[in-house]
Order: structure tokens, then C-alpha cells, then sequence
């Protein structure tokens, strides 16, 4: 079965009431081009409003709790996330590895609060400029990716309908710079095999893995063609509908320029 293309963008710590009029034309524009999947995962703070204004996008959250409610303060619960109609979070993205030294064990917490509350995984991986030099990324990757996928079981309905999985090298996250095809080929390849071996063929191979790391207009339509990329997590080209519409258009195999 074909699958159908998915781009997220990840607004991160950007985004005030003013946006809501960017999310509104996103939302039209991906009603209007139909065959790709769009998503948005705005800041908490917007995740409400967004919503309202989705007919066609889903919309997600950044991040969540590793605990259900309770006294966390300053912490957000997936059941509060599924509760304003958001379907999805963003997982183990490299900021909060980075930033807030989310580990595989709390990561790992964090799934299994949001398949109990029925959110979907967009679950990240990616080898940091560091590791690359050292000729490691693929070992790195995989094993990063490994210890914070969900067992078969943990799923209530078809793992692929369930998991994303974002692979966004940490050197090309708002560098400008971008994998190439080459490297992004090789390592989605990877990931598919790990997939199949986690999920078995019929549903690993469904498992939709995007690519991230200063995806643009213009260079989204060799990355969204290469094998195995199923479609992109996009940050600074997010922000305005315009750049981010060109993505989704190149997504659907039309020239994005
Ligand atoms: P970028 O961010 O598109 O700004 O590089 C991607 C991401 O962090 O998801």
C-alpha cells in the first residue's frame, strides 16, 4: 500500500494569538491540496486555538508529562493534550534531549502516557555533528531509536496508524544545512529495517519515517522523493504558511517553486 505523505511543522517556542491567522491558511491550503497529511504542534499556549481553527490539519503538542495529573507544576499531561482535541506529540526531539536532559528511560515514560491518553507518536532521532565525524551516526541512530520505541502490544490500534518516526540529523536543525540524499537514503533505510524487525513487514513497513533538519521550498522536493522518506518535520519553514504550503506542495510530487 502507498503511503500517504505527512509534513509536520513544529513551531517550537514561537507563536502568539497573531499566528492563528498563519495556522487558518495552512489549514485551507492543505484542504485545497488534499494529498498529503499536514500537522501542526504549536506551544501549549496555542494548542487550543489552533485546534478550533483545524478542519483538515491535525494538530499536536511538543512534548508532555511522563506522569499523569497531579502535582507537577508547570507540567502539561497527554490526557490534557488529548483533551483540548489535539492527536498527536512530538517526542525525543534533540532540543529537549539537548536542553532538558530527556533520557531514553523518561522518554520511554512519556509513550506510554500518551498511548494511554490515545495521542499518536511523532517519536525523533539523530546523530549530532560529533558522532557523524566519528563515522558512527547509523549505530547511534538506531540504538537511540530502539530504546524508546513501543512494543508491538503497547499499541491499541495498528502500530502504523499509531507511530511516526522523525529522523532530523541535530547538525541540520536550523543550520541551514541539510543531509544528503545519500546519507538521508542510507539512514532511512536503517530505520525501516529496524521497524520491520520491531513491528513485523506488514506494519513496519507502513511506519510513516519523515526527515527533518532546514527543509525549505527548496530543497523539499529531492528530500520528499528520496526512498523511504515519507514525508518531513519541519521547524523555521513552519512559521509562515507560505513556506510551509511549499513543502506540502512538493510533498504531493508538484514542483514547489
Ligand atoms: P528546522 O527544525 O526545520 O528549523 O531545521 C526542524 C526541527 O527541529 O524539527
Amino acid at each position: 500500500m502507498p503511503i500517504r505523505p505527512l509534513v509536520v511543522g513544529n513551531w517550537k517556542m514561537n507563536g502568539t494569538r497573531a499566528m492563528l491567522s498563519e495556522a487558518r491558511a495552512i489549514d485551507r491550503a492543505a484542504q485545497r491540496i488534499g494529498a498529503v497529511d499536514v500537522a501542526l504542534a504549536p506551544p501549549y499556549t496555542l494548542l487550543h486555538a489552533v485546534q478550533a481553527e483545524a478542519e483538515q490539519i491535525s494538530v499536536g503538542a511538543q512534548d508532555c508529562s511522563a506522569n499523569d495529573i497531579g502535582a507537577f507544576t508547570g507540567d502539561i499531561a497527554a490526557s490534557m493534550i488529548a483533551d483540548v482535541g489535539a492527536k498527536f506529540v512530538l517526542l525525543g526531539h534533540s532540543e529537549r534531549r539537548q536542553h532538558h536532559g530527556e533520557d531514553s528511560a523518561l522518554l520511554t515514560a512519556k509513550c506510554r502516557q500518551a498511548l494511554a491518553a490515545g495521542l499518536q507518536l511523532i517519536l525523533c532521532c539523530g546523530e549530532s555533528a560529533a558522532v557523524r565525524d566519528e563515522g558512527k551516526e547509523e549505530g547511534f541512530v538506531l540504538e537511540q531509536l530502539q530504546a524508546i520505541l513501543p512494543q508491538a502490544g503497547e499499541f491499541s490500534s495498528s502500530v502504523s496508524e499509531v507511530l511516526t518516526v522523525a529522523y532530523e540529523p541535530v547538525w541540520a536543525i536550523g543550520t541551514g544545512r541539510t543531509a544528503s540524499s545519500d546519507d538521508i537514503s542510507a539512514m532511512h533505510n536503517r530505520i525501516r529495517a529496524l521497524l520491520v524487525t520491531q513491528y513485523g513487514q506488514e506494519q513496519g513497513e507502513q511506519v510513516r519515517i519523515l526527515y527533518g533538519g532546514s527543509v525549505k521550498p527548496e530543497n523539499a522536493g529531492e528530500i520528499l522523493a528520496l526512498p523511504d522518506v515519507n514525508g518531513a518535520l519541519v521547524g523555521g519553514a513552519s512559521l509562515s504558511a507560505q513556506s510551509f504550503m511549499g513543502i506540502v506542495l512538493a510533498a504531493t510530487g508538484s514542483d514547489a517553486e
